[in-house]
């Protein structure tokens, strides 16, 4: 019998919002606000994601997409990649993402695809420490991971390209 090894993936569900600290909450909305100007005419889910940094500054970002589908991007990683580039060399802390239809009022459940968590991931490990998730999760419910290494374990790093 081959040996196995395990990780352990999870989340912590608040009922609500209204059960965040005070910065995650301020986050979240961030990301909600983001969700009006996603340019998602193909799909009609508008994504909003807002990044928190270690210099208390927040970087926002929402889904672009584009008439050759696979060119268009999420949002975590629009406001991801905005964030390093406007503020380099400044940790990243927190993301948090938010997702609603086009004409809807009502936020919807929203977990980072594979891509993004290999995005975040790399900021992740590059300012070594702990880059906490908030997402929307279903009927008000807030999901939480603490970092982005429970949502990908065994992740591609630069350490696999060493000899
Ligand atoms: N999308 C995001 O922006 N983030 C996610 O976490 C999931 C999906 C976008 C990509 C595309 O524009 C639309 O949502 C539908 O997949």
């Amino acid at each position: 019998m081959a040996k196995r090894i395990n990780a352990e993936v999870y989340l912590e569900v608040y009922e609500s919002e209204a059960d965040l600290d005070e910065s995650s909450k301020r986050l979240l909305q961030k990301a909600r606000t983001a969700c009006d100007a996603a340019y998602a005419p193909y799909s009609g889910y508008h994504v909003g994601a807002a990044v928190l940094l270690g210099n208390g500054e927040i970087v926002s970002g929402n889904n672009q997409e584009n008439a050759v589908y696979p060119a268009g991007l999420c949002a975590e990683r629009v406001a991801m990649f905005a964030a390093s580039s406007q503020f380099p060399q400044v940790a990243v802390l927190k993301i948090a993402i938010s997702a609603r239809k086009a004409e809807g009022n009502t936020f919807l459940p929203v977990t980072p695809c594979g891509g993004c968590r290999q995005v975040l991931s790399e900021y992740e490990r590059l300012y070594q420490q702990p880059l906490q998730v908030i997402m929307e999760g279903p009927a008000g419910k807030v999901y939480s991971a603490k970092s982005i290494a429970t949502l990908l374990p065994f992740s591609f790093s630069a350490n696999n390209l060493q000899d």
